[in-house]
């Protein structure tokens, strides 16, 4: 029996806004690590208020390499009787786009039950995400040319009216060209490929298909969302080199296998909450207005497959967060606050 509940769904949002809104104060600043430390930081801190025994499976790295927010972290107030849930997080999907003051940045959480994440040994996995009506009819293994044929047909467009959406990267050179060959439209994007795979799933946003090489993280990320909107979202390890591919071979690992959203994410009830910090497709960023943010959040539940959008006022005189590695609660300019 599954022990996710929905009372704790606009937990997660807020753990998601303070992210955001955290993550906000650093736009433009051309400070990547800092972005991610003071995003983590309140994610981490905002955790901590919720009923549950939560550990991190998918987070921000290996324990002796992440302050915070690394894998097998315990997270949540851990009191008795309280869920026992496995949690993913990326505090910011695209540091770099906050950074720089570009679109498309979210903050991201799934919650889910005990041993439902599936672990991904590689930092890289080659991908294809698709909505509900490409959902289980596109295959990872086809050509680009028959996926792109397979999808106008199923969608009744002309393949030029088809948009396949593609990180900026030299290593999908030869997956552009085989797009553009083939005349679907392309959105190349410079970062932040969760909300790439989900807007497949979102009719306003206008984008078909999904495809190439990202992080893992994101790719499980991006399945518990597609699991609540109907989507699909294939996936194979992808090593960077003959060594880690030699490596993973002697673990025994197969490079061949294809796991799919549900090999991903092994529960049917999984809550997946995203907060927009720069405006993109899926989600506005955050906006400052004479002592009000405005944050913009998405929430689904698998179960349910409800979807919500939130959209928050912070009043800045009264609003505090609680930085993790401070133990204590911050106004958001920087001041001491209380709880
Ligand atoms: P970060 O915000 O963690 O830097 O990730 C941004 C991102 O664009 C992901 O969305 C994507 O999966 C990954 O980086 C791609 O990796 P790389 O930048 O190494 O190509």
């Amino acid at each position: 029996m599954s022990q996710l509940s929905k009372e704790i769904t606009l937990e997660l949002v807020r753990v998601t806004e303070a992210a955001a809104l955290m993550a906000s104060k650093y736009l433009g600043r051309g400070d990547k690590e800092m972005v991610d430390k003071l995003a983590s930081d309140a994610m981490r801190g905002m955790l901590d208020y919720i009923d549950m025994q939560g550990v991190v499976i998918i987070g921000e790295g290996e324990k002796d390499k992440a302050p915070m927010l690394y894998i097998g972290e315990q997270v949540g107030n851990w009191e008795p009787n309280t869920p026992e849930l496995d949690i993913a997080v990326d505090p910011i999907d695209g540091t770099r786009l906050v950074a720089y003051g570009l679109p498309n940045a979210i903050s991201v959480i799934a919650a889910t039950d005990r041993g439902a994440i599936e672990y991904l040994p590689t930092f890289y996995s080659y991908k294809l995400a698709v909505g509900p009506e490409l959902a289980g009819k596109l295959d990872i293994n086809a050509s680009i040319r028959e996926n792109l044929r397979v999808a106008a047909a199923i969608l009744n467009i002309d393949i030029s009216e088809l948009t396949v959406v593609i990180l900026n990267r030299d290593r999908h050179r030869e997956i552009i060209e085989e797009v553009r060959k083939v005349g679907a439209r392309i959105k190349l994007i410079s970062d932040g490929d969760i909300a790439a795979a989900i807007a497949t799933a979102l009719p306003e946003s206008y984008v078909d298909i999904y495809i190439g090489i990202g992080g893992s993280p994101e790719a499980t990320l991006a399945a518990a969302a597609l699991k609540s909107l109907g989507g699909e979202i294939q996936i194979k390890l992808w090593p960077i080199d003959e060594k880690e591919r030699n490596d993973l071979i002697e673990k025994g690992y197969d490079l061949e296998k294809v796991y799919k959203t549900d090999d991903l994410i092994k529960s049917d009830n999984v809550i997946f909450a995203a907060t927009g910090v720069t405006d993109g497709d899926l989600l506005r960023g955050v906006k400052y207005s004479k002592n009000i943010a405005i944050t913009e959040s998405l929430v689904m539940r698998s179960k349910t497959k409800t979807l919500r959008k939130i959209i928050s006022h912070h009043n800045l005189k009264y609003k505090t967060i609680p930085l993790k590695s401070e133990g204590e609660v911050r106004f958001i300019n920087g001041k001491k606050g209380n709880d």
